[in-house]
């Protein structure tokens, strides 16, 4: 058993979404403490955004020619495809910026998003490819998302739930802290209430 976890918070200690994440990869380990815990900071070891001769690496844009830096990136794409298709359980910190993720998380996707590996065209469309496995995510916002009128803008959940199902991947789990930036009583309120819920989902998994 193999669990992956990534997180994108910028804001290093003072993050929700890493505190989230730890509390569920901590748990995860006291259940499981056979497996095998795989991490990456993408803030502090950040993945490079695809450019045409990263992305060629992968995926059949035409170049065919490629300097060391590039030959680089390529063993890079497969090592985090690889990663992802050993892995059993993802947990991501995940925090709203600019109503979407953090363009490092996006920078992962970008590299695990292999046709032929995690996804494949067929003549129905689009299949994909690595079914079977767990996503928790611990998602943070500023505001308030999951009612109201700002639903429309949530391009962070619906994203994430969107493209990991074109992976094939529909188990996906949101734990959520919203409104932290709505003043201190109101974020320390949201962030214990969403440590509840880690603890309510991880010991529900325990007895699954
Ligand atoms: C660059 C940046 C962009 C942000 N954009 C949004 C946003 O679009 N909507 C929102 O509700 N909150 C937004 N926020 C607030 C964060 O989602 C909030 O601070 C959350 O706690 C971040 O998660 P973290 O504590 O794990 O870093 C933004 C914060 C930053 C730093």
């Amino acid at each position: 058993m193999q669990l992956l976890h990534l997180d994108s918070s910028i804001l290093g200690d003072a993050s929700a979404s890493r505190g989230m994440s730890a509390a569920i990869v901590d748990a995860f380990r006291r259940q499981n403490p056979q497996a095998t815990v795989v991490y990456r900071d993408l803030i502090a070891d950040p993945i490079p955004h695809l450019d045409g001769p990263i992305a060629a690496g992968f995926r059949p844009i035409g170049a065919s020619e490629f300097d060391q830096a590039a030959l680089a990136e390529h063993a890079r794409s497969e090592a985090l495809v690889k990663e992802l298709l050993t892995s059993d359980v993802i947990v991501i910190g995940a925090p709203m910026y600019n109503f979407s993720v953090a363009s490092q998380l996006k920078a992962w996707i970008d590299r695990v998003t292999q046709p032929g590996r995690t996804f494949q065209y067929t003549s129905q469309g689009p299949v994909g490819l690595a079914n079977g496995k767990k996503v928790v995510i611990a998602s943070t916002r500023g505001g308030m998302y999951s009612e109201g009128p700002a639903m429309a803008m949530d391009f962070q959940e619906a994203y994430l739930k969107a493209m990991f199902g074109f992976l094939g991947i529909t188990d996906v789990h949101f734990l959520r802290a919203e409104q932290l930036s709505k003043g201190a009583e109101l974020r320390d309120l949201s962030i214990r209430a969403a440590h509840a819920a880690v603890a309510a989902f991880t010991d529900e998994l325990a007895l699954a």
